[in-house]
């Protein structure tokens, strides 16, 4: 069905030393949203998400359980990472994990090439180290210790101390880099995006670039430099390739990395630096295509910090879906948040959204639309007489909120795609609450306005549905099946959604789509 162009869309490979939280579940539901989107428009759509799990945080966590990290890895691969794929309803394309075979083969074979060009040399480094984000850093990047690290150094992100290191390591010349990457920020203002995010990373690279230390011999988790066996990989360095080994890069059988390279990177802002100036770094010094371009999204705030395990403010995933469901889960993330800017969680919101939006927006619309076509018409969908100003009004806002929602996809603005559709929502409840078809339907003599009302509606609704279940695959597969639509709504064309002309017969919708919450759970928010 491609007709439109390759979409690769990708999320970061989530680190294993622990389970994940809503945060991480965010960055997931984002991509999915949009990778669902592009495959209902027709495009040869490639989801691919995964773990990382080298470097030395995976490494301390192991030990401290007494497992080996690979042991580690695997229960957290699949007792909460995969699950997690489940509890939010993503239909990833692949998972790919930095300790599987052909990851490994890929990365070699790219620093081996990075080696034999000349772009990797022997050094000595000397600086600090944090382990919580897996990065070295610069005394600029370091605050003054609080409580028990009072009179150290710590770093910012974390607040625990970072370490000190004086080793012998191999280096990447990033700093070859720099002016070709500011050329690629100005040439390509798309490239990283928002704006904010844009901003950060061009003056961080007008600063200067410096060499990146890309190996340990301290430790053994990780890959081996392919020539020397006393050094494993730098983490990032490893991971970022997890972009281009999932796709076959570096082995015989390249056909997807030639087909779907460059990908479209969805990061958390935090991030966004690693993908938006290491990654094309290595990718420009081994001639390869950069990134089509990197997102860097919001952080999810509890009490107004980013929320996170380590300050353990983590909520798990399933907190929310056990009460909503994960089409909630999706919808809320997805419309509250401003794709690109930080938001709040509370309970409070959620239950709110919740009742108002879904259970009383868009399900009782749903229900009333249904409920009525069965009532009046058994259920047999008739057809449409002629059509008034109001009636048109509808036709014509559903395929402008059609081309409106499409064009916020593309833009990267699923928040504005979903408030869009909800202009349509509104507009049909408004719609039905003016035309009255309960009184139409005390008149013999208004039967046929009444089936012109009733279809218009369903036509509408119909169009819902469509632009809708990227966001909540679930609910609307069950109203495309209630509303007779034929086919599954998976396979119908997003960006055609106005054009869906009603069915033959509706069939009772058996529960509400979106049941009445007894008790919304009061958490920590
Ligand atoms: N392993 C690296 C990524 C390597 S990609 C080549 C990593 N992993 S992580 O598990 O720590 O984080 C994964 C993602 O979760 C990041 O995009 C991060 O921004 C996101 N989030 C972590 N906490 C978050 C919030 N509180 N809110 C939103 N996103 C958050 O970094």
């Amino acid at each position: 069905m491609a007709d439109g162009s390759s979409f690769s869309i990708t999320t970061p490979i989530f680190y294993v030393n622990d389970v994940p939280h809503i945060g991480h579940a965010y960055t997931e539901v984002a991509a999915d949203v949009l990778a669902r989107w592009h495959r209902q428009r027709g495009d040869d759509t490639w989801l691919l998400t995964g773990t990382d799990e080298h470097g030395q945080k995976i490494l301390r966590t192991a030990s401290a359980n007494d497992v080996t990290p690979k042991e580690w890895a695997d229960r957290l691969v699949t007792d909460a990472w995969k699950p997690l794929l489940d509890t939010v309803d993503v239909a990833n394309d692949d998972f790919i994990r930095t300790t599987d075979e052909r990851h490994e083969r890929g990365v070699t074979a790219f620093l081996q090439k990075l080696y034999d060009d000349g772009y990797i040399y022997a050094g000595e480094f000397e600086g600090f180290y944090c382990v919580g984000c897996e990065e070295y850093k610069q005394p600029s990047d370091l605050v003054p210790g609080t409580g028990p690290y009072e009179g150290q150094q710590v770093c910012a992100i974390h607040s625990i101390p970072v370490e000190v290191l004086a080793e012998r390591n191999y280096f990447f010349r990033m700093s070859d880099f720099e002016q070709r990457l500011l050329d690629l920020y100005e040439s390509n203002p798309q490239f990283i995006q928002p704006e904010s995010v844009r901003n950060e990373i061009v003056s961080f690279v007008k600063q200067g670039l410096r060499d990146l230390s890309i190996s340990r011999s301290s430790f053994d988790w990780g890959i081996q430099i392919p020539w020397d066996s006393d050094h494993v990989l730098y983490v990032w360095f490893d991971a970022l390739l997890n972009y281009i080994t999932a796709l076959g890069y570096g082995t015989e059988d390249d056909e997807a990395f030639q087909r779907l390279w460059p990908s479209v990177h969805i990061v958390g802002k935090d991030i966004a630096r690693f993908h938006a100036v290491i990654w094309p770094a290595m990718l420009m010094a081994a001639g390869l295509p950069v990134p089509e371009r990197v997102f860097g999204h919001g952080w999810l705030l509890v009490g107004g910090e980013k929320m996170s395990k380590s300050k353990l403010t983590g909520i798990a995933p399933s907190e929310i879906t056990d009460t909503f469901g994960s089409d909630a889960f999706r919808y809320y993330f997805l419309r509250a948040i401003t794709f690109g800017q930080d938001g709040n969680f509370s309970w409070e919101d959620i239950s709110a959204r919740y009742q108002a939006e879904l259970a009383n927006g868009f399900g009782n619309l749903a229900s009333r639309i249904v409920a009525m076509l069965n009532r009046y018409f058994d259920g047999a969908v008739p057809e449409r007489g002629e059509l008034t100003e109001s009636d048109a009004a509808v036709d014509a806002l559903a395929q402008a909120v059609t081309e409106r929602a499409d064009a916020s996809i593309a833009a990267f603005a699923p928040h504005d795609a979903i408030s869009t559709v909800w202009e349509l929502v509104d507009a049909l409840n408004g719609y039905i609450t003016e035309q009255e078809p309960w009184a139409l339907a005390k008149d013999v003599a208004q039967r046929e306005r009444l089936a012109t009302v009733l279809v218009t509606a369903l036509r509408g609704l119909g169009t819902v549905a469509v632009l809708v279940s990227p966001v909540m695959p679930k609910a609307t597969e069950k109203l495309w099946a209630s509303i007779g639509a034929g086919g599954t709504i998976a396979e119908q064309r997003i960006d055609r959604a106005w054009e869906w002309q009603g069915s033959e017969t509706v069939t009772p919708l058996a529960a509400g789509l979106f049941p009445r919450i007894e008790q919304p759970e009061q958490g920590a928010a």
